[in-house]
């Protein structure tokens, strides 16, 4: 007899998933047996990857299209998903975005942009799947950061600061879940291959000249195994957790001024 998945009879909503580290940590999910909820802007991308993942790994995929940046996004998502008799055991906060530059002379739509689909968007799906899981005892939240959640970041602010609050809820989440069966982690990527650079205009800065970005897969799958694991955290890479583990103990100035640096444009 075939042996059950880690994830049957779960269902798993991924926000993000059209490409990049969303869609790698669908098919991480789809592998374990989970049944999917996929959700982007771009419905014909999103519709392949749904396609794909059925085909590949035998799991319902569903596949909704909407835009999760605009105010309300949310609870209009969560009620396509309850009018389809849905439900959802698993969120991953994955959508989101950055703008490299200094905030004079940026737009402030994609300045408040950011912080709707970062941060207004992750918080109000968590609310609104919170208390099922917590009454199930079982699933999650794994919310995708970045190595930004750990210092200020002088020319990508909001950016910086939008993960720092992820990263502060999420942590307080999983403390609030402790012994409940229920999971929270944390994924804080650092540069990973996918179009957030083309959007972000990070390509040429000091940063993105350092090395070599990490496969999208590699960081699903770190993220995908430390949220089994309930780990609060999951830095990915050893340079990375490095420098994540260094950032509170360098004076604030010093570190104010290093961030700045690699933010410059080359
Ligand atoms: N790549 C990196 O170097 C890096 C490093 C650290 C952290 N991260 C974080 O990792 C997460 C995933 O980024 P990625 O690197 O995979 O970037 P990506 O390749 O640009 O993918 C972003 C995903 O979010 C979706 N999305 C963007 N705006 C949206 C909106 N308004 N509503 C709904 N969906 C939206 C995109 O699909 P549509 O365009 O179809 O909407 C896409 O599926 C982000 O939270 C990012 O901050 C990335």
């Amino acid at each position: 007899m075939a042996r059950k998945k880690i994830g049957e009879g779960q269902t798993a909503l991924v926000t993000g998933a059209s490409y990049g580290i969303g869609l790698d940590l669908a098919e991480c999910f789809a592998k374990d047996g989970y049944a999917l909820i996929v959700t982007a802007r771009s419905a014909d991308a999103l519709g392949a990857v749904a396609q794909k993942l059925a085909a590949q790994y035998g799991v319902t995929v569903t596949p909704l299209a909407l835009d999760l940046g605009v105010h309300g996004a949310g609870a209009a998502l969560a009620k396509q998903i309850a009018g389809k008799g849905l439900k959802v055991d698993v969120l991953v906060n994955n959508a989101g975005y950055g703008i490299a530059g200094g905030l004079d002379g940026s737009k402030a739509e994609e300045q408040l942009g950011m912080v709707d689909l970062n941060i207004r968007a992750l918080l109000e799906l968590t609310q609104i799947y919170w208390p099922g899981m917590l009454k199930a005892k079982r699933g999650g939240v794994l919310n995708v950061a970045s190595t930004a959640a750990f210092q200020p970041g002088p020319l990508m602010a909001v950016y910086y600061a939008s993960k720092a609050f992820v990263l502060s809820f999420s942590e307080a989440l999983w403390k609030e879940a402790e012994g409940t069966g229920v999971h929270v982690s944390c994924l804080c990527p650092g540069p990973t291959t996918s179009k957030f650079r083309e959007r972000a205009g990070t390509g040429k800065t000091r940063l993105s000249s350092l090395g070599e970005a990490m496969p999208s897969m590699t960081v699903a799958r770190l993220g995908y195994r430390g949220f089994r694991n309930n780990r609060r955290v999951v830095v990915t890479g050893f340079r990375n957790g490095m420098l994540a583990g260094l950032a509170p103990f360098l004076p604030r100035k010093t570190l104010l001024g290093v961030v700045h640096n690699m933010q410059s444009p080359t």
